[in-house]
């Protein structure tokens, strides 16, 4: 990786292996971009990706120039002199004018990258394996530095960006302020989101660009369930194996806007960074802003590609506290509210007997909390249900040789708690107005620092009360009427308020490093990377239906590692959709991510109880493959009837491939379950089969599957059972059986 300057042609040149990022200082001291996309020989003049033209009913700069930021594609922009759209900031001066003229004045190059606001924001960071460029902008109207961060990762098609802000000379008020804008040249892209809802997360949406503003966004004070931060463009069509695709994620948790502009010259303008609606900051001299980042990742093998290098860059420069997952039992759909110590303990004595490593305690166990109506914000033990307290559990819990893990929803309050009759005003609210409820509970006002301190010392009591391995970290609302008494200027309400989330995570994770955070926000509903910083795995979704489950993982896996992502097995009928699906399906779909169960072990019988033993020691098995391999959709990724996934080890020895079917698929030939990643000349063994197969024949024709069952040979009875316990894929309703690949 290298980041060149060339001096004659002003010219900058970020590239390693895979991808390189040119642009350019024009002759009038702004920036314009000339390249991004696969890595490029290095030259020191790219003179002819850079034209000017002689356009029809357009504006031009000056007299003398034919620039024009209406076509020109620029790094950073904005609106008014010569550029249409809202651009990149917004910086209003005293006269109300927002005309601003920043021109380069200089630029830093250096190995390595620095925090973001001195680590007040999440960001990833350096091993050694990364190099920053600085460039430095200035307005000596306003005396006002304007700098754009790029950093390259070696062996990533990474590259970083932020943006800040510092006002040397006098009071500035930024209403606009993207972490980064790339402009493309053409607009022949097919967009792929990730959009969901509450128990539907992170389903593929894909759609063709069109002319003029396409967004996805948030303005509910989380990052939300239903647009996530991460999106991708494809050249053409977005294939899982060929092409070029561009992806974006925001190294954020809070509002967010990410806007795709397709202007009338075909220009394809992408902007990322906090929502500007309700944003304000007002900066004294002196002053400094400093956006969040944004990660571009780059791919021109298809998204699969793209997802491989987002989940190596997320594991090896993101997650704080990487560690392999432990295998849980969660107590919240085994008992919901409906517990005392004895049956949790027999709850966690049958997890033990089956080999769980962590006993989860969920919901409940505070105040006086017997169902969602009250004591969020008490966080003292609720002696009614648990009388030796959470010591006396977790002392128990620790007895019986399993790890002890604890529920919180630290950012929350109910009006029914001590804590609400003592500081109402903590909970947001607007003064005077209605203050609407979400599942009876209202948001903590974690833009007041004296309510992050509060909340930092009664959870830091209880963990350190006894011997804590694990936190679920809940979130179970979104704010409204958004307001801070604290604040002067509401326009920082909602940044603040996501800082104030991230000091108390960063507080914690700091005096408890042997903990693992795991984040939940009724679900998956805060799944970004500014919670991967402090916690590398997030409850995927409150669907624990496999069948649902299948599009929520896919999914997400888009995006994000197998590492983040945690599913449990759960009784069927399902709690959330009513289906009955086999305990071979739930798993087969669970073992791909952080494993684990949630439900009353106390209910299974010998036969599942030992079912369930046999999974947890294939996953124990495997659980480093799992994790550490890469990941593969073997199919084009979206909603279908068959869907497959594989992990194969980095020395390409070993693979576990998932192959799931939803609906039978009557008089149907035979099944086919085609490859990847695989070393074509090494020979491998494949569960069920005597003969052994070449690499190159599994991924050029792939693994054959009879279907036992046709109507006619066989008797379906004496297929149930295998079908129950084991999974046989493709053979009715809800079938999917897991295949080991194993070089000889
Ligand atoms: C929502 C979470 O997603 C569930 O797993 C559970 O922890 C409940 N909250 C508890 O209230």
């Amino acid at each position: 990786m290298n980041i060149i300057y060339s001096e004659v042609s002003k010219q900058f040149h970020l590239f390693n292996e895979e991808v390189s990022y040119i642009f350019k200082v024009l002759h009038n001291g702004h920036l314009c971009n000339l390249y991004y996309g696969s890595k490029l020989n290095h030259k020191d003049d790219f003179k002819n990706f850079y034209f000017e033209s002689d356009l029809g009913a357009t504006s031009y700069i000056n007299d003398e120039s034919k620039i024009s930021f209406e076509y020109i594609r620029q790094e950073y922009s904005t609106f008014g002199c010569t550029d249409f759209t809202e651009g990149s900031y917004e910086i209003v001066q005293k006269d109300e004018s927002y005309i601003t003229d920043f021109k380069y004045k200089s630029h830093k190059i250096y190995d390595g990258k620095n925090k973001i606001s001195n680590g007040d924001l999440p960001a990833t960071f350096s091993n050694g394996d990364v190099k920053t460029l600085e460039v430095t902008l200035f307005d000596d109207k306003i005396g006002c530095e304007l700098v754009l961060n790029y950093s390259i990762f070696k062996n990533k098609s990474v590259i970083a960006r932020s943006t800040v802000v510092k006002s040397l000379k006098e009071e500035i008020k930024i209403t606009r302020l993207m972490s980064s804008t790339v402009d493309f040249e053409g607009d022949n892209f097919e967009l792929l989101q990730l959009e969901g809802a509450w128990i539907r997360e992170r389903h593929i949406e894909k759609s063709k660009l069109r002319k003029g503003k396409q967004s996805i966004y948030s303005l509910r004070g989380c990052s939300s369930p239903q647009h996530n931060p991460f999106f991708a463009l494809g050249k053409g069509e977005i294939k899982e194996y060929t092409g070029e695709v561009y992806g974006f994620n925001f190294v954020y948790s809070g509002n967010f806007l990410a806007e795709i502009d397709v202007n009338h010259y075909s220009n394809t303008r992408v902007n990322v960074g906090i929502h500007p609606f309700k944003f304000e900051a007002n900066l004294k001299k002196g002053e400094v802003f400093e956006t969040p980042e944004v990660i571009l990742s780059y791919s021109n093998k298809g998204l699969n590609g793209l997802s491989q290098t987002n989940h190596k860059l997320i594991k090896e420069n993101l997650m704080k506290n990487y560690e392999l997952p432990p295998i849980v039992i969660n107590n919240w759909e085994a008992t919901y509210f409906d517990f005392d110590e004895q049956k949790l303990l027999n709850l966690a004595k049958k997890a033990k007997e089956i080999g769980v490593e962590t006993f989860v305690l969920d919901d409940g166990w505070f105040g006086r909390r017997n169902d969602a109506t009250s004591s969020l914000g008490d966080w003292y033990v609720n002696e009614n249900k648990l009388p030796n307290g959470i010591t006396g559990l977790c002392k128990k819990i620790n007895d019986l040789g399993m790890n002890f893990g604890l529920w919180i929803e630290p950012e929350m309050v109910n009006k029914e708690s001590e804590l609400y009759k003592q500081k109402p005003d903590w909970a947001i609210q607007t003064p005077n107005r209605n203050m609407s409820q979400g599942r009876n509970q209202y948001v903590l006002d974690f833009a007041n620092d004296e309510v992050v301190e509060y909340i930092y010392e009664k959870i830091s009591n209880i963990l350190n009360s006894c011997n804590i391995s694990y936190v679920k970290w809940d979130m179970n609302r979104h704010i409204t009427e958004g307001y801070s008494k604290t604040l002067q200027n509401q326009g920082l309400f909602y940044h603040k308020y996501i800082l104030g989330v991230y000091k108390l995570m960063r507080k914690l994770t700091e005096q408890f490093p042997k903990i693992m955070f795991e984040n939940c926000s009724s679900g998956g509903g805060r799944f970004d990377l500014g919670m991967l910083y402090y916690s590398p795995q997030i409850w995927t979704s409150d669907n624990t239906d496999p069948v649902d489950r299948l599009n929520i993982q896919e999914g997400t896996s888009i995006a994000y590692p197998l590492r983040a992502i945690s599913n449990h097995i759960s009784v069927a009928p399902n709690h959330q959709t009513g289906r009955k699906t086999p305990i071979s399906m739930r798993a087969n779909v669970a073992y791909f991510g952080c494993f684990g169960y949630e439900l009353d072990l106390t209910k299974n019988d010998e036969n599942e109880l030992k079912l369930f033993k046999s999974q947890i020691e294939f996953y124990k098995k495997y659980r480093n493959l799992i994790i550490e391999g890469d990941f593969y959709r073997t199919t084009e990724s979206g909603i279908k009837n068959n869907y497959c996934w594989q992990v194969v080890s980095k020395d390409k020895k070993e693979s576990i491939v998932g192959a799931y079917q939803i609906k039978s698929e009557t008089n149907e030939l035979r099944k086919v379950i085609k490859l990847v990643g695989l070393n074509k000349d090494t020979q491998y063994c494949v569960t069920g089969f005597q003969q052994t197969f070449f690499g190159d024949e599994l991924m050029n024709v792939g693994i054959p599957i009879t279907k036992y069952f046709n109507g006619v040979s066989m008797n379906f009875e004496d297929m149930k059972e295998s079908v129950e316990n084991e999974g046989v894929y493709g053979i009715c309703d809800y079938s999917s059986q897991i295949f080991l690949i194993k070089a000889i």
